[in-house]
Formats: structure tokens, sequence, C-alpha cells
């Protein structure tokens, strides 16, 4: 049922402003450009994949399916504390990363699917699975459509997660962009729109450090001007910006920043709200 506020048409006017000026079935081209950054960088995110994996309930006879997985940062690890994991990503750079990533960690039960969330039938493309989790990965248009079809596909648990808030200086990002920075913060979004599905769900906000390396101010320069859209006409804004925030240590420039992010979690049947005794991976995620 939706309140006074419609959280699904606020995201869509969200989804469709400055900061995904990109069309949503252009997102397999987008993340292909960036499959060989994420590799480098995300993979080097231990400390981050670590604080989001103990706080999932896993179980070794779980099937989880990784929506967006990219490269494998959680599949990977995730593999390797259950039975199966399905990586779902429209990304074939991505998802060739993750291959790689599966050899290199010596894991063998990850099952690629090379789709959009939209464009999966559930029952005929993918079966329900234990364990759904989508990190980072929560782009599409249609959020209620898409939440409806990620808790039709877990039979016990969902793990959502968004960053909270932005990183990017303020007066940094509207000299870049000539606007405000949207403030876009997802979670609030999906909690609502989950709690009009009649889905009460659990935040939990988790802080971490995250670090990037840069061979070279121009390294740098040239990697965020990809990322985040920087016309040439700003490069030396950008520039000026870099040369503040990065710290050279043993022949590299770092980029150090804390960021938060929030776990939207929910638990599916009566089998899973009951407690079990002791929680195997991590922590127990509702303390
Ligand atoms: C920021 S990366 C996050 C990767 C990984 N989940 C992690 O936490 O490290 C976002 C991923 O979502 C994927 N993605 C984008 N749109 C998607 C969609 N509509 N359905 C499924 N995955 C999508 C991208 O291809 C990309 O690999």
């Amino acid at each position: 049922m939706t309140g006074i506020i419609n959280w699904n048409e606020l995201w869509k006017t969200m989804r469709s402003g400055s900061a995904w000026r990109r069309a949503p079935e252009k997102d397999a081209d987008f993340w292909d450009k960036y499959a060989k950054r994420c590799n480098e960088s995300l993979m080097q995110s231990n400390e981050r994949t670590e604080r989001q994996i103990t706080k999932m309930e896993l179980y070794p006879e779980y099937s989880v399916l990784d929506i967006g997985s990219g490269v494998g940062r959680l599949a990977v690890p995730i593999a390797k504390k259950v039975k199966t994991v399905t990586a779902l990503d429209p990304s074939k750079d991505m998802l060739a990363y993750l291959k790689e990533n599966m050899k290199k960690e010596g894991v063998n039960n990850i099952v690629c699917t090379n789709k959009r969330w939209e464009d999966i039938e559930l029952g005929e493309d993918i079966e329900p699975h234990d364990v759904v989790v989508a990190s980072y990965s929560l782009g599409m248009f249609d959020m209620q459509e898409t939440l409806a079809k990620i808790d039709a596909a877990a039979k016990r648990c969902v793990y959502l997660f968004e960053f909270v808030g932005g990183w990017m200086d303020e007066k940094f990002w509207k000299e870049l962009h000539g606007e405000r920075r949207p403030a876009w913060t997802g979670y609030i979004y999906l909690y609502n729109i989950l709690h009009d599905m009649g889905i009460c769900a659990n935040v939990k906000i988790i802080d971490s450090d995250y670090e990037q390396q840069y061979d070279s101010l121009d390294d740098a320069v040239n990697k965020w001007k990809d990322m985040y859209d920087v016309p040439s006409e700003k490069e030396g804004v950008l520039t000026e910006y870099l040369t503040k925030i990065l710290v050279e240590r043993d022949g590299k420039l770092c980029l150090k920043r804390k960021s938060k992010s929030a776990m939207v979690w929910w638990k599916k049947n009566h089998e899973c709200t009951e407690q079990r005794s002791q929680y195997p991976v991590g922590e127990n995620p509702t303390r």
C-alpha cells in the first residue's frame, strides 16, 4: 500500500536525474568499460568485503544468488562458505573477470548468468535461492518491481547494500557539474518501498575504510575523468582537487576515505525468523 509519499515514483524521478543520466539498457556497455578497473580496485576491498559477509547468515547447504555480482568481490568468498552461488550480471567483461577470480581462488561452485535482473524470468532463467544478495548494484528504474522479484527469488533471506550519502566534497562537486550534489541516499527509498509492499526490513549502517592507489597524478586524473564523467574543460579543477586529497606512499598516490553503507535485510518465512542458537559465519546480524 502506498502512503502519502509514493516512494517508487520518487525513486524513478531520482533515477532519471543527473547522477543516472545513462539509459538503463546501456548498463552493460557502461559496466563493461569499467570491468578492468573494478577488478583492480574492488578485489582489494578486503576489509569492506569481510564486513559485509560476516553480517550475512550463510550455511554450507545454502544456494546464494548475487544480483549484479560484478567481478565477484562477494560471490567468490561467499562461494567458499555455501553450496552454490549464481552470479548474475549484464556485463560480459565483469563476468569474465569473475571467472578469472574463481580460478585464482580455486572456486568452482559459481554459475554465471549474463543478464539484467529486469530480464530474468523467475522459475525459467533462475529458480529461487536460499539467500539473495544485491551489493551496490540496485540501479534499476522500477524499484518496486525489482524488490518484489528479489523477494520472490529468496527462500530465506535477502541482503541489499547501498552507500549512504556522497563522499565527494560538496564544493568540488558543484564546480565539476555546475549543480548541487543530488541528495541520493538509496537505502531510504528501498526501506520505504519495502514497507509499502508489506515487508518490514531491517537496516544496519556499516562503516568502512576505503583506499585506492594510483601510479601517478595523471593516472588518477584519467581514471576520475572516466569514472565521474568529468568534461575536459574541468580537468584543471580535477587536478587541483586530487593534488589536495592524494597522499604519497611507497611510490604510489593513495586516496583514503571513510564510507558508510546500509545493509537492508529481511528474512522470508517462519523457519527463518526463528532464532538459530549459533551464527556460524561472523556476528549475529540482529545485534
Ligand atoms: C558497483 S558494481 C557492484 C559489484 C558487486 N556487487 C560488488 O559489490 O562489488 C555494480 C554491478 O551491477 C551490475 N548491474 C548494473 N545494472 C544491472 C541490472 N540491471 N541487473 C543486474 N546487474 C546490474 C553492473 O554490471 C555491475 O557489475
